[in-house]
């Protein structure tokens, strides 16, 4: 690929909005310290600044498309690491992908960061049934789709473009 082609190229979110609405949601979190007295009275005002530029984040992080449009074919696992029917999460470039393994040749790969306030979900169980779930607000993600069901969150997880390529499999990242 030239450098002109990937200049065209509009990402739907960019891994450092990701990063950045994780951030913000980090600080928006429910679960921050609490001021006690004088210092959250002081605290007010400034508080009340940082909200409001975290709402606006998380309004725009609400509307950004749910797909992350990456360039570079990266294998991130060996396919055998993987089977048919399993879920992992992998570690790679710095971020967390959950992975799942829908059949021989189909395999999908989403971002870790919950689509509610953005707390980082995880491969867990509910009702039996393998799914991510996110530890902040109970939100479960449906592995194969990435939609949400049970808890808050309203969006899917931001998908990436993964395959199967003989031995391994690729993410585009
Ligand atoms: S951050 Fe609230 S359910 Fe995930």
């Amino acid at each position: 690929m030239t450098s002109d082609s990937r200049s065209e190229k509009v990402p739907a979110a960019s891994p450092e909005s990701v990063a950045e609405a994780h951030a913000c949601a980090q600080d928006c979190s429910p679960r921050r310290s609490v001021l006690r007295g004088s210092a959250a009275v002081a605290a007010a005002g400034a508080g009340t600044l940082a909200l409001s530029g975290c709402t606006q984040q998380l309004k725009d992080d609400a509307s950004a498309a749910h797909h992350y449009d990456g360039a570079d074919p990266t294998p991130v696992l060996k396919a055998a690491e993987l089977p048919v029917g399993e879920s992992t999460s992998v570690e790679v470039d710095g971020r967390t992908l959950l992975m799942h393994r829908v059949s021989e040749g189909e395999v999908v790969a989403f971002s870790n960061s919950c689509t509610h306030q953005g707390c980082a979900v995880a491969v867990g169980k509910r009702e039996g049934q393998t799914t991510f779930a996110c530890p902040c607000h109970g939100s479960h993600f449906d592995v194969e789709t990435g939609k949400p069901y049970g808890g808050p969150a309203r969006k899917p997880l931001m998908d990436f473009e993964a395959s199967v390529d003989g031995e391994d499999i690729v993410v585009k990242l």
